[in-house]
């Protein structure tokens, strides 16, 4: 399968609270490796390492201007202060990094992060010139109760009311479904494009067609290198947050060639 579209699809690899610096050295040196022979022009990669490798990672990907992009996995919504555990965008940017994940299911779950400091954070994340990659994504139980458009307008409407106007092309939502994530049962591409469609309209009725337009959506949730094509195949779906198999270096590079390979002409020249 193959699409051609004007926005340059993202595949972005958190690594969750996994691999120490070193090991982390270990994988980017695997990947440089196999990006070799990747087209870089058809996809953006990025990979979310775990703060404290954020310094090997930079390191590396300077020195050998390798074509990925630095992201953290969250940040704080405030500057600095008496926040024990937390970590400020300035630091961030500080390592050279460009993108944050926010309001990850596993940060509002576990961690108690609401939709109101979701928006903070994604404001503080813009204000500091930033990247955010705003995580969206319904329960089983609500999926079951049929509330996923429910919950995913409400996330999205809520996030969009930390992003000052004009500021939306720094902004990346991901439809992460949690009944998905870690359990080797993805959505199917026909579930991730009707929710992803459904994010898309959400940001045009609560911003314009255009803003909605430019705006990548991304799928996670048990993205694999055998369905990774099929995903991205999707109108609506920009590219793919991966969590497990981004730890591997063959996989997350088989699943970005794979969405390389879907998207058949240069970025520019669809539609
Ligand atoms: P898995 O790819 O391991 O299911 O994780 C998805 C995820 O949560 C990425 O942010």
């Amino acid at each position: 399968m193959s699409r051609t579209n004007h926005r340059i699809p993202l595949v972005a690899g958190n690594w969750k609270m996994n691999l120490d610096h070193v090991e982390a050295i270990h994988l980017l040196q695997a990947l440089a490796l196999r990006l070799r022979t990747t087209d870089t022009t058809k996809v953006e990669v990025s990979v979310h390492p775990p703060f404290t490798d954020l310094r090997s990672v930079e390191g590396i990907i300077g020195a050998d201007e390798l074509p990925i992009t630095l992201g953290a996995q969250h940040c704080s919504h405030l500057e600095s202060g008496a926040f024990t555990g937390e970590v400020s965008v300035g630091m961030l940017r500080r390592l050279s990094v460009k993108m944050v994940l926010v309001g990850h299911s596993e940060r509002r779950e576990l961690y108690g992060m609401t939709d109101e400091v979701v928006a903070q954070t994604a404001g503080a994340v813009l204000s500091g010139g930033l990247i955010a990659v705003v995580c969206v994504g319904e329960t089983a139980e609500q999926r079951d109760a049929g509330e996923t458009n429910e919950v995913l307008t409400r996330q999205v409407t809520a996030a969009l009311a930390g992003v000052p106007k004009g500021a939306e092309a720094s902004v990346l939502f991901a439809y992460e479904p949690i009944w998905a994530i870690g359990t080797g049962v993805a959505a199917t591409e026909v579930d991730a494009q009707v929710a992803c469609a459904h994010i898309r309209s959400v940001i045009s009725s609560e911003r314009s067609a255009s803003v909605a337009d430019v705006m990548r959506i991304l799928y996670g949730g048990s993205a694999k290198p055998d369905n990774a094509g099929d995903l991205v195949a999707q109108e609506d779906v920009d590219g793919l947050l991966v969590g497990g198999a981004s730890l591997d270096a063959e996989s997350f590079s088989a699943m970005i060639d794979a969405v390389a390979a879907c998207y058949g002409s240069p970025a520019g020249n669809g539609k």
